[in-house]
């Protein structure tokens, strides 16, 4: 989908803040710009946007504050650093903690067009967004097994009513594919889809962004903001993670599905919501109420309509089916549109269990579809070395496990994928950095930080 994004643009310089500005504009790229961290978070809180980009050194709240924050209230929404060329550690330590990329000063035009396209492109912070834009390309539940054919059943005929949903199954199995599904399907799908992660945030954080504030409710709700049950208002929101919500929160959760209400934090008028509820969690709320960490009553008003996705392992037949489908998506996505298994290939990839269900998966797939040597056909030989590597990077989970700690394993597993990229690119660091999915800048870092220049 051709969506052009939008980037919250934050630097203390307004020079170069309007040159950069200037240039995103021109790229089709809608700009908010922040001139300190405090103001950008204040218009985190109120602007949707796709990727942050900022300054590393800004006076108060800096860069890399900022990148903290923004990692633990937003935790999808990509943040991109602009850093001048004394400060390559320091960018190193952001990517450690989570940013998306860096971009060096003086900065190259098109690198960091192509930066931020890439972060674009990944973004999925799109928390209020209608679905169909928010859901993309992402698509249907596929499976013919027994238990895929019944879970799409019971999504069909939940998605007639509103009642609350409750999705169980261990990570990677589903569940939000699920949920963005059931609304798709209801009447609601042209409202907003709007997804909250209960588990990313401390406690007084999440009811701030449930129920929102209002202005003065506490240093620094400088203004109303809107809360994301408010924000679903019409539509469905998608709660999850509710395993992980605190007993303080969970009575509170409590009270607005029973009563349809909210009063935001700081107010004392009562709003009455239109809202479908979908709840989530791989946590087995049946003990965790019999141990007394989980309410019982809402865990009843959560499990109206119970639906578990099923763990791959459990549904063998389904993973050919599976891998082929990604393939022929995932292919095309990496500029590999005739890539197609070879039966040999396939049936290896069939023959494992993926403890990490579709997700694992997935990447698999993806990692195949970069790094086949071919680009028409997966052989047995490609995904018996993609296993291997996995291996390692699961720490034995897979297949062969190996030796070292886990930092030495994804240490090397990291310099056999640059060493292959550059391989595959005839030594054009460009293109091996395309292949790898990272920008110019972040290869030559890798490179040398493996002694690779
Ligand atoms: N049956 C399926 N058909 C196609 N794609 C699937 C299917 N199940 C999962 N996926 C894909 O697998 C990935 C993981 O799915 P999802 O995020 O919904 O899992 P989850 O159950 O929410 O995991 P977690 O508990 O870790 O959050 C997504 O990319 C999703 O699109
Ligand atoms: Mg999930």
């Amino acid at each position: 989908m051709n969506r052009p994004g939008s980037v919250l643009l934050v630097d203390d310089d307004v020079a170069v803040r309007k040159v950069l500005a200037a240039l995103l504009t021109q790229g089709n790229i809608a700009v908010t710009e922040a001139g300190h961290g405090a103001e950008a978070l204040e218009k985190l809180g109120k602007t949707l946007v796709d990727v942050v980009v900022t300054d590393l050194r800004m006076p108060g709240v800096d860069g890399m504050q900022l990148l903290e924050q923004v990692t633990a209230r937003w935790p999808d929404l990509p943040v991109i650093l602009i850093t001048a060329h004394g400060s390559v550690p320091l960018a190193v330590e952001a990517i450690k903690k989570g940013a998306a990329d860096f971009v060096l000063k003086p900065f190259d035009k098109d690198e960091l067009l192509f930066t931020i396209s890439k972060a674009l492109a990944k973004a999925k912070h799109q928390a209020a967004a209608p679905a169909s834009a928010a859901a993309g390309s992402e698509g249907e539940l596929w499976g013919e097994s027994q238990a895929m054919v019944e879970v799409r059943e019971l999504i069909s005929k939940a998605a007639t009513g509103t009642a609350t949903v409750l999705l169980r199954g261990e990570s990677g199995t589903g569940k939000e594919l699920a949920a963005r599904q059931l609304h798709q399907s209801s009447k609601r799908k042209d409202k907003p889809f709007v997804t909250i992660n209960c588990g990313a945030f401390p406690d007084t954080l999440l009811e701030s962004e449930l129920f929102g504030y209002e202005k003065g409710a506490f240093t620094g709700a400088v203004n109303r903001k809107l809360g994301r049950v408010e924000l679903a208002d019409g539509g469905t929101l998608f709660l999850d993670e509710i395993g992980d919500v605190t007993p303080a929160t969970q009575v509170k959760l409590l009270r607005l599905i029973q009563e349809r209400e909210l009063v935001r934090l700081g107010g004392n008028q009562t709003v009455k919501i239109d809202v479908r509820f979908v709840a989530a969690t791989h946590r087995p709320l049946e003990e965790m109420v019999k141990r007394g960490e989980f309410r019982e009553d809402l865990f009843y008003r959560l499990n109206v309509v119970p639906i578990t996705l099923p763990p791959l392992r459990s549904r063998g037949g389904d993973i050919a089916l599976l891998a082929t489908r990604l393939m022929q998506k995932l292919g095309p996505e990496n500029a590999r549109p005739k890539l197609r298994f070879h039966p040999d290939a396939l049936a290896l990839v069939a023959g494992q269990s993926w403890p990490g269900n579709v997700r694992q998966l997935r990447n698999f797939i993806e990692r195949l579809a970069v790094l086949s040597g071919s680009d028409d056909e997966v052989s047995a030989a490609d995904v018996e070395r993609e296993l291997k590597r996995e291996a390692t990077l699961l720490g034995g989970n897979i297949a062969a496990p190996s030796s070292g700690g886990l930092d030495e394993r994804r240490a090397q597993v990291e310099r056999e994928a640059l060493l292959e990229a550059l391989k595959k690119s005839n030594d054009n660091r460009t293109q091996a950095a395309r292949i790898l999915g990272i920008s110019r800048r972040t290869l030559y870092n890798k490179l040398a930080e493996h002694g690779l220049e």
